[in-house]
């Protein structure tokens, strides 16, 4: 049975993950989470389903957490804990790089000393950076990574610092997810109605998909588009959005797939790119609301475009996306923001 360590399983990525480890496999989950955005109702929704151990501890108490893993036998550590809000790590750099580079290094330091041979990384494709000449089939794992912010750059630091530990611990391995855009949430039905029991729950969200189902559902009266004047089709800036379900279902494979393959990074996204118009005219379709929009100034930090190239992870890893659908994407953010 794996003994697996989930680090920001409260929150809207690693609650998915925990579902799916809870729902499809014996394994014992421990979550650790601040609970600073993390929710507390999404700690007990997961209950219902089986089981498992809830540790509230910040990773920047490293005291703390080094007995965490000396006291348990983790095999895996799933590490999704981090600040993630690119605005914000624009006007707030040492908030990004403590909580997210210097904490998951501590956190590797410790995975190491006490046996871990399994470490699944969340990391993300804001590590590309702005990508000049996009190639046809999108960015693939080789492609430069150069961020242009402290976000994406936090990341990619992390990355360097699991990569270099690997190559002298032959029993640490790795996989790196670089995901793209995530959105939706927990596919479940009701009376063959939409009905998820877990999504985003992230205050003040920043997220394009959670703004606009938002909207739909009346809790905002209007949204903004930042920038229309980008090279792109049309203005705005494209996005490769992938449904969390399809994201968390690849974390789960990883597990296996450390047991019988050496370390790897892996793009997660669909590869193929929406623009903010589009998305916000999907959104409005698939939920039959309308809602305001005005075209506001570019936001600090983003890029006008982002695609993935998804074969690695479709050839080597086996992974085969579910809900490949803009509309179910919305339909499932939208049913959970009005539940
Ligand atoms: C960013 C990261 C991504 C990371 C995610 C985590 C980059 C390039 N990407 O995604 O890797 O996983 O944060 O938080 O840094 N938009 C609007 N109006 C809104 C909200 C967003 O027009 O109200 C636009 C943005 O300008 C962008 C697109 O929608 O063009 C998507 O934005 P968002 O959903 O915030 O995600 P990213 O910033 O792309």
């Amino acid at each position: 049975m794996n003994n697996v360590l989930v680090t920001g399983g409260a929150g809207y990525i690693g609650s998915h993950v925990v579902k799916q480890l809870l729902e499809q496999t014996n394994t014992k989950v421990t979550i650790l989470d601040n609970l600073s955005t993390g929710s507390k109702i999404t700690l007990d929704t997961l209950k219902n389903i089986r089981e498992y151990e809830f540790i509230k501890l910040d990773l920047k108490e490293f005291d703390e957490v080094e007995l965490v893993l000396k006291n348990n036998s983790f095999d895996t550590i799933i590490h999704f804990a981090a600040s993630i809000v690119v605005p914000e790590s624009v006007e707030n750099p040492l908030k990004y790089y403590m909580n997210n580079t210097v904490n998951t290094t501590n956190l590797i330091n410790q995975a190491v000393k006490y046996n871990v041979s399994k470490f699944i990384f969340s990391s993300t494709a804001a590590t590309y950076g702005e990508p000049i000449n996009i190639p046809e089939n999108g960015i693939d794992e080789d492609y430069s990574q150069n961020p242009i912010n402290p976000y994406g750059m936090s990341k990619l630091m992390s990355e360097r610092v699991l990569i270099d530990t690997a190559k002298v611990n032959e029993s640490f391995k790795y996989v790196i997810f670089r995901y793209f855009n995530v959105a939706g949430a927990d596919i479940n039905y009701e009376n063959k109605e939409l009905a998820p029991r877990i999504g985003q729950s992230f205050p003040n969200a920043t997220h394009l998909i959670k703004i606009a189902s938002e909207c739909a559902c009346k809790k905002r009266e209007q949204m903004a588009i930042f920038g229309d004047d980008y090279d792109t089709s049309d203005g705005t800036g494209v996005r490769d959005y992938i449904h969390i379900d399809d994201l968390a279902d690849a974390h789960i494979k990883a597990i296996d797939y450390l047991k019988h393959n050496d370390s790897d990074i892996f793009n997660a996204g669909y590869g193929k790119g929406f623009s903010v118009k589009e998305v916000i005219e999907c959104m409005k379709d698939s939920t039959k609301k309308d809602f305001k929009v005005s075209i506001e100034p570019r936001r600090l930090g983003d890029p006008a475009t982002l695609i993935s190239n998804n074969s690695k992870i479709k050839s080597k890893m086996g992974w085969t996306p579910k809900y490949d659908d803009l509309s179910l994407i919305c339909q499932s953010a939208y049913a959970w923001e009005n539940r």
